[in-house]
């Protein structure tokens, strides 16, 4: 690709420094390697500065001073990212939120949180259940990723077959977009009736429109209670099969996650968690329920094990202390880390109607068998939202570059066939950029190129991603 942007020069890094502080300008060398990577792949693109600006402001003034100069930008959170948006492919500017680490307030009266974007996941759950108080999208990576990035992707999580996705959580917006201006987007209202939604617009753009520099965001009362249930089965379009049986039973369950047991294996292999171990088992099946009142759960689960069991489970396990239940979620967090160190590997984030689960996933099995790449599926059952991690193992480069994108290719097809789409909660980014065409269509290209163009009419902010 040719470079469309300007190269950044001492002189542009001379203004970064009067601007932000000198420890906020980063170039050249060590400092900015890690700010290359993000989780996915192995892809590496090192911009040519890293900024870390500490206030709105500042990253309004610098977005300002790269439209003026046609410099690209590219905003990163804490780089947990699974579809590569926040690699700088053009260079120029890698724009960190990281020292916008601060909770700003917890409004106990209307059950909000103002923060700003570098605030980790996890840092806001813990305030919130603090004052009692929940904030239910828990990525994998709430350790360590940014409600900002949380944003960029509408980021979901085992806790969305109850409780909805970031998107569901997000009251107002504080943006700074590449003309210098701040903007709020909405309201700091449950309800909003008031011209286009361009916080919605926001969330789930990847950092392609504007900057995410302040954002209110949702609680809601904390549950007090969980249980959490384990079950194997021999079979994995049986498991998904279960997933609807549960469902279709008036279960709500905070959690419904499938994992391969190959997943498992590798993940019990590098965390060395202690996890049970069953016989002829094929995939598991990990249902979690919450609630207020024990007595209730506890009779709720009474009625999930006969039923799991009649769906085809080979035995049905209830965590019965803590330390099981966070042995059996460590195990299930750590699968999409783990699967890279086993090998080179694609992450697909394949989502349907829920019902529509066990065809999707015979379709995988079928497609890796035909292929011959074996592939590691997990992910979110009870959304419909299947991890499909395609191992490259001994496959040749060759096959790597030119089989496999067309194996993902008939993947996706199959998920727009059965009404869904190719990423639930990973985002396009860089690497599914290629299979967009598969769900949309010139049409619906024009609209969002029509977007773009309006919010950043020079293409400097993300360039080289989706759109
Ligand atoms: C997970 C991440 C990869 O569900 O989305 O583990
Ligand atoms: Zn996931």
């Amino acid at each position: 690709m040719a470079q469309p942007f300007h190269t950044i020069s001492a002189k542009d890094l001379e203004f970064f420094a009067s601007l932000l502080g000198k420890d906020a300008v980063l170039a050249g060398g060590a400092s900015i390697q890690s700010y290359a990577r993000d989780y996915t792949e192995d892809l590496s693109f090192p911009p040519d500065c890293v900024l870390i600006p500490g206030t709105a402001e500042e990253v309004a003034a610098v977005l300002a001073y790269c439209h003026e100069h046609n410099i690209a930008v590219t905003p990163r959170g804490a780089g947990t990212g699974l579809s590569g948006g926040s690699l700088p492919v053009f260079g120029g500017v890698s724009l960190s939120l990281q020292r916008m680490n601060r909770i700003l307030h917890i409004d106990t009266k209307n059950f909000q949180a103002r923060v700003q974007p570098g605030v980790i996941n996890e840092v806001l759950r813990e305030e919130a259940a603090m004052h009692g108080l929940f904030y239910p999208p828990d990525p994998a990576s709430r350790g360590s990723c940014f409600l900002g990035g949380n944003i960029a992707h509408s980021s979901g999580g085992p806790r969305a077959v109850k409780y909805g996705t970031t998107k569901d959580y997000v009251l107002n917006l504080q943006v700074a977009l590449p003309d210098g201006s701040l903007i709020w987007t909405g309201a700091n209202t449950v309800k909003n009736s008031t011209g286009y939604n361009l916080t919605q617009l926001m969330v789930g753009s990847e950092g392609t429109l504007g900057v995410v520099t302040e954002m209110v965001l949702r609680l809601i009362s904390k549950p007090v209670y969980t249980i959490l249930l384990l079950a194997p089965f021999a079979n994995p379009v049986q498991a998904c099969k279960a997933v609807n049986e549960v469902l279709l039973a008036g279960f709500q369950p905070s959690a419904l996650e499938l994992m391969e047991e190959s997943g498992v294996r590798m993940s019990v292999a590098a965390t060395q968690t202690p996890f049970p171990e069953h016989p002829d088992t094929e995939i598991w099946l990990l249902a979690e329920l919450d609630g207020n009142h024990p007595e209730a759960l506890l009779d709720e689960a009474g009625r999930l094990f006969p039923l799991l069991e009649a769906s085809g489970a080979s035995e049905v396990l209830l965590a019965d202390n803590e330390t099981l239940k966070e042995q059996w979620w460590k195990v299930r967090r750590s699968i999409g880390e783990v699967v890279k160190s086993v090998s080179i590997y694609k992450e697909e984030d394949t989502v349907v109607p829920r019902y529509a689960l066990p065809e999707l996933m015979a379709a995988v099995k079928e497609i890796s068998t035909r292929y011959g790449f074996r592939a590691v599926c997990y992910g979110h059952a009870g959304d419909g939202n299947l991890h499909v991690n395609i191992l490259k193992d001994q496959l040749s480069d060759r096959q790597w570059k030119e089989e496999i994108p067309k194996a993902i290719r008939e993947i996706f097809e199959q998920c727009k066939a059965l009404g869904g789409t190719i990423s639930g909660e990973h985002g396009i980014g860089l690497v599914q950029k290629d299979y967009l065409d598969v769900v949309f269509g010139e049409t619906h290209f024009a609209l969002m190129r029509g977007i773009k163009q309006v919010f950043d009419p020079k293409g400097i902010l993300n360039p080289g991603k989706w759109v």
